[in-house]
Parts: C-alpha cells; sequence; structure tokens
C-alpha cells in the first residue's frame, strides 16, 4: 500500500545525542568573507552597519540560527598569519601580503574584533593556528592572550587593548591543510605528526582547558592513519602518579564537492559519510595497536571544512562566490543528512565558509542574499538537534553514475535520502527527493497525528537566487497525517510531528 517509497520511524530508539556542533561556521580572511561580509566599517549605508563595524544584516540573519562554533581566521590564511599583527590600535597595525589568496590583508580585523562579533552572535570562536611560518612561542603566546588570567605579558597586553577579561577560548586546530602542495610550508605527514604532538603537549600545559583539533586529511588516506597513530597515545601517568593530559580532542578532515551533473552532485556528500566512516575505523585502530584503554575519551571527527564548491562555475572572486542551485541546495541536505546519520562519530562539521565565499549567505552594498543553500541550512540548524533515532527506507534506486569515489561497496542509491531526530517535544524527519522528475508517494510508519511540513523547492535543479528573484525559500504549511505523503520533484522536505 506505499506507492513509491515507505520510511518507518523508531521514535523510541534513540541511538546518541546529536551534538549541535556540526552546524558550525567558519569565517577566513578570503575574498570578501571578513571585509564585506562581517566587517565593512567603510560602506556608504550606514544604517547597515553596528557601532563596531560589523555588518547588521549578516548578524540579524545569522543569530536565529544558533550557529554554535565559527572557525577563524582560515584556512590556508593561517599558514602565514601572524596574529599579532591584528591587535592594538588599528592605525599602527601591519599591512602584509597574504600568500595564500594573493591579496594585501590590513589587519584591521583580528583577534578582538573576531571576539566581539562572536559575542554579538553568543556563539564560540575556534581559532586555527599557523603551523607555516608561525612558530610555538607565538601559537602559545595567542593562547594567553586569548586565555591568560595572570598578570603575564600577553594577557596584560589584552588588558591594555580594552579587554580585561580572558576569552576563554576552547577549540584551536593544530594547523590547516599543511599536507597541501599550495602551502608555503608543505608538510611531510611524520613531520607534522612529531611537530603537532610537541605543540599539542605545551599548549596543553599552558592551558588544560583548551581542545585541539588535529590536522587529518580527507579521511581515508595514510596521512589520516600516520598522523593518528602518532599524536594519539595512551595517557599514563606521569612520574608523580597523575594520569597525563588528553593531547587530542579531535580529528579534522575536509572535503569539498561538485558535478555539472545534478545526480552527481546530489550524492557526491555521501562520499563524506564513508569518509567519517573510515576515519572513525582508524581511530579506533589506534587505540587497539596502541592499546588505549576504552575508557579514555576517544577523539571524534571534527569536519571542518564541507559545503559545494565547483570554482570553475563560479566567476567571482578565485572562483568562491558561487552561485548556489537548487541541485546545490539538494546537495547541502545530503550533506546535513550525513552529519545527522553519522553524529555518533562528528563532534563538529563546519559549512565553508560563513559569508560571500562559498557561502550560503551573500552580502551586496545594500543587502544580503539568501542563497537556495541557505534554506535547507536553516531548517537543520532549527529543528535537526535532539537524538539520531532509527530510520528505515524503502524506495527505487537511481541506477546511474554517481562518482563516489570511497562508496564504491554500493552502485545502488536511494531517490530518497533520509535521516531523524527526537528533539525532546518532536519527531523531525529529513527527507531529500534527488530525482528530477518524479515525485515520491511515500507510506510514513511509527508517527502519528499533524504535521507540520516545510518544503525548500524551485522550478528545475538549476534555478539560483541571485538573478534578483527568489527562486528557492522555505514553503510552510500542516499536513493531517493521514494516508501517503507525496515528497515532490527536486525537493527538500522536513516533517515535525508533535510527540
Ligand atoms: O575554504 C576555502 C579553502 O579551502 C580553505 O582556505 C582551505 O583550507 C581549503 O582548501
Amino acid at each position: 500500500n506505499s506507492k513509491d517509497a515507505s520510511i518507518s520511524v523508531f521514535s523510541s530508539h534513540r541511538l546518541n545525542p546529536i551534538n549541535r556542533k556540526i552546524y558550525s561556521g567558519f569565517t577566513e580572511h578570503m575574498g570578501r568573507c571578513i571585509y564585506g561580509g562581517i566587517y565593512d566599517p567603510e560602506n556608504p549605508n550606514k544604517a547597515l552597519i553596528t557601532p563596531q563595524g560589523f555588518r547588521k544584516d549578516v548578524i540579524d540573519a545569522l543569530k536565529p540560527l544558533n550557529i554554535p562554533v565559527f572557525r577563524y581566521p582560515g584556512g590556508n590564511f593561517c599558514a602565514t598569519y601572524h596574529w599579532e599583527d591584528g591587535v592594538g590600535p588599528r592605525d599602527k597595525r601591519r599591512k602584509r601580503p597574504d600568500l595564500a589568496w594573493g591579496a594585501l590583508e590590513p589587519n584591521s580585523f583580528g583577534t578582538d574584533e573576531f571576539m566581539q562579533w562572536c559575542k554579538e552572535l553568543d556563539t564560540e570562536p575556534y581559532l586555527c593556528l599557523n603551523f607555516g611560518t608561525g612558530t610555538l612561542d607565538e601559537a602559545m603566546a595567542w593562547v594567553e592572550y586569548c586565555n591568560g588570567t595572570e598578570d603575564t605579558h600577553y594577557a596584560n597586553l589584552r588588558r591594555q587593548n580594552g579587554n580585561q577579561e580572558p576569552y576563554n577560548v576552547k577549540y584551536w586546530a593544530l594547523g590547516n591543510e599543511v599536507w597541501g602542495d599550495w602551502q608555503v610550508e608543505q608538510m611531510t605527514d611524520t613531520a607534522y605528526a612529531e611537530r603537532a604532538l610537541q605543540w599539542a603537549k605545551a599548549l596543553k600545559y599552558l592551558d588544560p582547558n583548551i581542545e585541539l583539533i588535529l590536522c587529518g586529511r580527507e579521511g581515508p588516506t595514510t596521512w589520516d592513519y600516520t598522523v593518528l597513530k602518532h599524536c594519539i597515545r595512551a595517557r599514563g601517568n606521569d612520574p608523580v602518579g597523575q594520569p597525563r593530559l588528553q593531547l587530542i580532542d579531535m580529528h579534522s578532515i575536509h572535503l569539498y564537492t561538485a558535478s555539472e551533473n545534478h545526480y552527481e552532485n546530489v550524492y557526491a556528500p555521501l562520499t563524506a559519510e564513508r569518509a567519517i566512516e573510515v576515519a572513525s575505523a582508524l581511530i579506533d585502530l589506534t587505540y587497539y595497536e596502541q592499546k588505549i584503554p576504552a575508557t579514555q575519551k576517544r577523539p571524534k571527527i571534527c569536519f571542518d571544512e564541507w559545503n559545494v564548491w565547483w570554482s570553475k562555475r563560479a566567476p567571482g572572486w578565485l572562483g568562491a562566490e558561487e552561485k548556489y542551485t537548487l541541485s546545490d541546495a539538494l546537495a547541502v541536505a545530503v550533506w546535513l543528512n550525513v552529519f545527522i546519520r553519522k553524529s555518533a562519530d562528528v563532534e563538529m562539521a563546519n559549512i565553508a565558509q560563513s559569508v560571500n565565499v562559498i557561502s550560503p549567505l551573500m552580502t551586496t552594498e545594500d543587502g544580503i542574499i539568501k542563497q537556495t543553500s541557505w534554506y535547507p541550512y536553516e531548517l537543520f540548524c532549527r529543528y535537526m538537534s535532539g537524538s539520531l533515532i532509527s530510520v528505515h527506507l524503502a524506495c527505487e534506486e537511481y541506477d546511474g553514475p554517481t562518482k563516489l569515489e570511497f562508496t564504491r561497496v554500493t552502485k545502488k542509491t536511494p531517490w530518497l535520502d533520509v535521516s531523524a531526530t527526537f528533539d525532546g517535544e518532536h519527531v523531525n524527519l529529513a527527507v531529500v527527493n534527488v530525482h528530477e522528475e518524479k515525485d515520491f508517494e511515500t507510506r510514513i510508519n511509527g508517527v502519528k497525528g499533524s504535521v507540520q511540513v516545510f518544503v525548500v523547492s524551485g522550478e528545475n535543479v538549476d534555478v539560483t537566487n541571485m538573478g534578483g528573484k527568489e527562486e528557492v525559500a522555505i514553503k510552510e504549511e500542516m499536513w493531517d497525517g493521514k494516508g501517503l505523503y507525496t515528497f515532490p520533484k527536486h525537493s527538500f522536505t522536513l516533517l515535525r510531528w508533535k510527540a
């Protein structure tokens, strides 16, 4: 009696809590992300700008999403970034060539401005350390500047700059993509692992409350295995019998997906699902090989760069000002379903990026544009939290090419992509119908009562919101929950039942 598909939701089968940090953001000194996106003091439209020089419309758009963490200042930008250039009186700040993006960095936005911006958004900062031209001394000084409470040089420098209270920055990345041949100081896996472990020790001695994120690669790589094996150790006890500090708290991986072909585009995020599985297995293997007791906190994945990015398509700055289509919005919904399904293994994920650069949110001189991909992101941020619940899908499958590099284990891929959560009050079901032509009449089992429904779709998979018209947005409606529910072709639907 289910025509095209059936979905069974097991709302009492709660699998694991979902960490809301999977909805985190990323703001890099790249293109118009910081200058023009977050910070825009010279904008002639003064009504748009806060007294600190921030874009008010960007804050107003992001704030309701309750984004838990923002990563900063890069990305590749970190590899030559010296944080001291960006603090203190603005007229004394050093301008520097930015080697990552071939730009001139004015440093008029730096650590203190980023902290103020985070405060405005009621979010936590996550800082990425310079593993290119930076030194351990400089990294320790940054931690001291941000978190120091004693009468020490860098804590006092922060106070002198008008910030009495420590920022208590918890998350710090041990470099960014240091394996890449575009880095000014590309490293081998073993060289990186040795340096990361030494830095981790020093940084944790300085501030044991911080959490450190190791620089992995895409997940299923020798790099990931080598750096995990070297840096994740049994804590054991120090010579006076005290347990040693946990040095590594998360393992970072990055992946961008995209294709000209709609089906390759929407299924490509499933590579991330496999990447998370393999990276998590490598962490397990490391625990096994190093005989680390199961009681020792196990690092999870920090997917701190993910998105659809097809640089050839974007004519804007360095190919980063993507114009997202409905197909891309559906791919983003599949990405987010992956993070929900893998929420036992993923502690944090950061959409790359949060404004103007490969972003669902764009600024113009006089306002903002919410791209197609904004809407699934908004719905997930608003509703898909609590616990992961078990869901079973029976559905026809797509049998064409998908380019799923890491998922060759299966060739067929269901037309619907699904995840479900229970947030304490509601059962939430997220369904992407990737089919370009076909609506799916679906029986939904295991849930009762009327349903709040949000649908994101558009005329066809190629439409964008960047042509002066909002082609894709959220349509909200109620469904009485009776009979079959029809998931429209090329759509993302979020259904909510009150428990
Ligand atoms: O997010 C854009 C860039 O992509 C980042 O700077 C880098 O880490 C990645 O290669």
